[in-house]
């Protein structure tokens, strides 16, 4: 099983990839619990260079082709391998943010992106894909709280404007539109209980979840 985690700055993905993480463990499911960019040591690497310094940092092709370098590693040391044993893989991010970010943010063309996506991931596509959608201005009143404190930074892309960051949620809720089999889009201004509960919902729906009561 291969379930992401989509959507804009601070809107809880991390949290709620952690919850359900953990519930599936405490049923013995075998989890990767793992992000994007990043996820495996190479990618880790290149995720620094993405999500630290200066918002003009890299040029939007530079940005894609970092966000793929590392997507390859992943895919191939981490994500390809967990699924391939037969273990659930919750994804922090995946390709539609690439999509989200670098297509409708930045105006890279989605047949570039889809190209990427064939040679490097191939026909496989996640299962399940949440996306998590929220007015952005509390996403990144969210996500700024949470940095603060931080000794290094990971803030390049929180500190993009806001434009940017509406034209990422449309994008996202498009993206979801397109492909609605496998995305389910999650309004999550409400409590992380809420939104753990209606994943579940979700998940037992689908008739995935590992046991077969949602209250077990
Ligand atoms: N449903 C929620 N309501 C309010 N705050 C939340 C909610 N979910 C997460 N948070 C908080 O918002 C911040 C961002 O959440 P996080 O899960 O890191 O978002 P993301 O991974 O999408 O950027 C964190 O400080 C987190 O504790
Ligand atoms: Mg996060």
């Amino acid at each position: 099983m291969f379930i992401t985690f989509e959507g804009g700055e601070g809107t809880g993905k991390s949290t709620q990839a952690l919850i359900l993480a953990e519930i599936l463990k405490k049923h013995d499911v075998d989890v990767v619990l793992t992000r994007e960019p990043g996820g495996s040591p190479g990618a880790e690497i290149i995720r620094n260079l993405l999500v630290t310094g200066s918002v003009d940092r890299w040029s939007t092709m530079s940005e894609v082709l970092l966000m793929y370098a590392a997507r390859a590693d992943h895919w191939q040391n981490t994500i390809k391998k967990a699924l391939d044993r037969g273990a659930w893989v919750l994804c922090d991010r995946f390709a539609d943010s690439t999509v989200a970010y670098q297509g409708y943010g930045r105006g890279v063309s989605r047949e570039f992106l889809q190209l990427l996506y064939q040679h490097i991931v191939g026909d496989v596509e996640p299962d399940v894909t949440f996306i998590f959608d929220l007015d952005v201005n509390k996403g990144i009143k969210r996500a700024t709280a949470r940095m603060e404190g931080n000794v290094v930074v990971e803030g390049r892309f929180e500190a993009m404007d806001i434009e940017f960051h509406k034209r990422i949620r449309l994008g996202f809720l498009e993206i979801a539109k397109e492909n609605s089999s496998r995305c389910v889009v999650l309004q999550v201004d409400v409590h992380p209980n809420a939104i753990h509960r209606q994943i579940l919902e979700i998940l037992q729906e689908k008739g995935v979840l590992p046991w077969n009561n949602l209250l077990a």
